[in-house]
């Protein structure tokens, strides 16, 4: 659920009306609902609270430091996946010891601002990458907390471009190798292993991958036990789908997926650690647009948005689903009619919906796209020199520009032209 609804005709976040903002910032723009951050959030929280647990949203999906502190505030930790995130997350007064650091392909650099900046463990992905992190933590006189990500090998039953726990994708080590490296790391002087870490995918919209997973991590803490390793915390990753059509099945809540995790690894008496993101930041967020032109085509009509495939990649590059509507509620019974709905960019693939339809909009109207607070303004790139659009969080009745549009000049400055161009051209 959301706190985007319709009162008095007029889209809402929360208790402002959508229209107000875009007044206030211009289009296109993304909003943020502090309640239903908090309240996703809150139902993960409570999904664990059986036992020892801490929730490491993953911000990947949303990493505007508001929302950070936002989340932090209410006992989140955060799963970062580069420097620059955990970075960010510090910086948004997140602590080191409720920062988990993912990913297959951290520097050396990273693993040395983590350890000293202060970190609750690396999930680390191979073993290159283990030895390197010996080598580092050594050199600075510490040992890194690790867990080790195993690959299950389970198929996630999602987009084959956001599935991960299979043999064949690039992450984690195959759970078949896992006492064999676990053997290694505690030969390693700067390791310190202390758990399993495991992720199989995004947007699961079914529970069994997660209990075929869970089952095997369940087994192998029992296999690495007798092996004499001490696994005390387990990362059950990310990954629980949330519905993007209205029309579409509800996928399973944050409290069945904590039941299933109580059932399948509750007994193993181990601290339990998930990274979700998109349940958390997706239906928490909006995309607003102003239509530009409404273009009549030979057999279709466009309707041409200010947003694009720069400010929200998803359609594009998943064929992904958003459902768009208009911030001004049509009159009930008002017929609809078809729209490809793209945006200004020199693509055809620019595209966020074909034969989509919608009561009749015109020149000047507001689009609302739902579901994009996740992976949405974080893929966002300046594509056709197109401006980072700006983020608002509201908050009851009030509401914040929690990033600023910048200036085209303070996009083009960030280019140099060196003496050599500019003194004797080419
Ligand atoms: N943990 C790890 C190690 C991950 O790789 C991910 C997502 C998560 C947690 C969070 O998964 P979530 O709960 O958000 O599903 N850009 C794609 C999604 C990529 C997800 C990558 N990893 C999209 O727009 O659908």
């Amino acid at each position: 659920m959301d706190h985007f609804t319709y009162i008095k005709g007029q889209l809402h976040a929360e208790d402002v009306p959508v229209s107000a903002i875009a007044d206030a910032v211009g289009t296109p723009f993304y909003v943020y609902s502090t309640a239903t951050l908090t309240r996703h959030f809150k139902l993960f929280d409570e999904a664990l609270s059986w036992g020892p647990h801490l929730v490491c949203f993953a911000m990947k999906s949303n990493s505007n430091q508001a929302i950070l502190k936002l989340l932090a505030d209410l006992g989140a930790g955060m799963d970062v996946v580069s420097g620059g995130e955990y970075a960010r997350a510090r910086a948004a007064g997140v602590p080191g010891d409720r920062i988990v650091f993912s990913g297959v392909g951290k520097t050396a650099d990273e693993m040395r601002m983590a350890l000293t900046g202060g970190i609750r463990q690396f999930n680390v992905e191979s073993e290159p990458e283990m030895q390197r992190l010996s080598a580092v933590a050594q050199g600075l006189g510490m040992q890194a907390p690790i867990t080790i990500r195993v690959n299950p090998d389970v198929d996630a039953k999602t987009h084959e471009k956001i599935a991960t726990g299979k043999s064949e994708n690039k992450f984690g080590i195959p759970i078949s190798r896992a006492r064999e490296v676990y053997a290694q790391a505690a030969r390693l002087p700067g390791i310190k292993v202390i758990g399993i870490d495991v992720h199989i995918g995004s947007q699961l919209t079914e529970l069994e991958p997660f209990e075929l997973a869970y089952a095997k991590v369940a087994e192998l803490t029992r296999h690495l036990r007798a092996d004499g390793h001490e696994i005390t915390r387990l990362d059950l990753g990310g990954g629980l789908g949330i519905p993007y059509a209205r029309t579409n099945e509800a996928p399973p809540l944050p409290t069945d997926y904590g039941a299933l995790i109580q059932r399948t690894v509750g007994d193993l008496g181990c601290e339990i650690e998930i990274e979700p993101g998109r349940l958390i930041s997706g239906n928490a967020g909006l995309l607003v647009s102003e239509v530009i032109y409404v273009k009549q085509g030979e057999d279709r009509q466009f309707l041409i948005l200010d947003a694009a495939m720069n400010d929200l990649i998803r359609p594009s590059m998943y064929g992904a689903y958003h459902d768009i509507v208009p911030v001004r509620e049509a009159a009930p019974g008002t017929p609809t009619t078809p729209y490809d709905i793209v945006g200004p960019v020199c693509e055809s693939g620019d595209t966020f919906a074909k034969s989509r339809e919608m009561v009749p909009l015109t020149e000047g109207d507001l689009v609302a796209f739902r579901s994009a607070g996740a992976y949405g303004a974080v893929m966002a790139s300046e594509y056709n020199t197109r401006p980072l659009i700006p983020e608002v969080l509201v908050h009851g009745d009030q509401f914040a520009v929690i990033r600023q549009r910048p200036s085209f000049d303070e996009i083009i400055n960030r280019d140099t032209i060196p003496a050599w161009l500019v003194d004797t051209p080419v």
